[in-house]
């Protein structure tokens, strides 16, 4: 885990917690950050190489975590590499953290049990913990964080995991914010086809059944309530399905209301740039499916509100 707390903060500084795609490494060019050794996804760009970092790598990833302008408004950063809690293969669940989990002489999750997505966010509950010894973080005052892969992600540990004060999805899409039943863009089966280590195998049943799902991922959003939560997309990110993304959030309303806690305020998809900031919050930005610093500007704006 690398962790940056703001140096002359008052009280405990409340935190924003995500999960890397390249290893900390690439959160910062900074030399002393160590470079993982675990499996990567193969990256010619970055040199990454035989599925293993390199310094090439090291910063990569900064336009992603603009650690100075979070320090500058208070906030603490934790991240961890996903890939160091269960590399994203499909390797049977033999690496990672799900064999420290089996029963005697069992081998692989049953088909109602966590996939992949389940175990990173199993990860981030963990950097929570640690959090709550920090005593100069505020781990009452935690915002999980992530984008695509990672967002889906942030949304199952906002849900199962209550500690956590608020959640934000970037660009999460098919099996985060977007709505299953809509079929546009990546659909179920595109997505347990390309990766069918991320979700419970139960999952797979509903292959181009979407119709026959019992629940869709408002319901998901549901579940974060009453606390707050934000959902973003990009413009250009129609695999994501921008408009899916809006609907779920909004359609997690009722249940936040029935909490007295709110809802979207919206409903229409709003213009570009144009953030909604109630309890529900969301934004659509121009642009492709990235994050970048206007995201983060609008997640500290929108955790200055609903978390300070
Ligand atoms: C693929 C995948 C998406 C995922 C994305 C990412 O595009 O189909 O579901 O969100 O990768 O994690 O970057």
């Amino acid at each position: 885990m690398l962790i940056y707390l703001p140096k002359n903060a008052a009280g405990k500084a409340p935190v924003f917690a995500g999960l890397n795609f390249m290893g900390n490494h690439s959160v910062q060019p900074d030399p002393a950050i160590f470079i993982t050794d675990a499996w990567m996804r193969a990256n010619q760009e970055f040199g990454i190489t035989e599925h293993r970092a390199t310094e090439a790598s090291r910063g990569a990833q900064e336009s992603r975590w603009p650690v100075a302008a979070l320090i500058a408004r208070g906030y603490g950063l934790a991240t961890a590499y996903y890939g160091d809690i269960d590399p994203d293969y499909d390797d049977g669940f033999q690496n990672g953290v799900h064999p420290l989990f089996y029963e005697d002489g069992q081998t692989a999750p049953a088909q109602d049990q966590w996939g992949s997505i389940g175990a990173w966010a199993w990860g981030l509950s963990r950097i929570l913990d640690y959090l709550e010894a920090d005593p100069q973080a505020d781990a009452t005052r935690v915002a999980v964080m992530g984008h695509s892969r990672l967002g889906k992600t942030a949304l199952w540990a906002g849900a199962i995991d209550e500690r956590f004060a608020l959640a934000i999805s970037n660009d999460s899409g098919c099996g985060g914010a977007a709505l299953s039943r809509r079929c546009i863009g990546e659909t179920v089966e595109k997505i347990n086809t390309a990766f069918p280590h991320w979700f419970c195998d139960n999952f797979l049943q509903y292959n181009a059944k979407e119709a026959e799902l019992p629940v869709d991922q408002h319901e998901l959003i549901a579940l974060i309530a009453p606390r707050p939560v934000y959902v973003a997309s990009a413009e250009e990110d129609r695999w994501a399905d921008p408009k899916g993304e809006f609907l779920a959030a909004r359609g997690a309303s009722p249940v936040y209301r029935l909490l007295g806690a709110g809802g979207m305020a919206a409903e229409e998809i709003p213009p570009l740039n144009s953030p909604v900031m109630s309890t529900i919050g969301y934004h659509i930005r121009p642009g492709k499916h990235d994050v970048t610093l206007y995201d983060w500007e609008r997640y500290m704006d929108f955790a200055d509100k609903h978390m300070k």
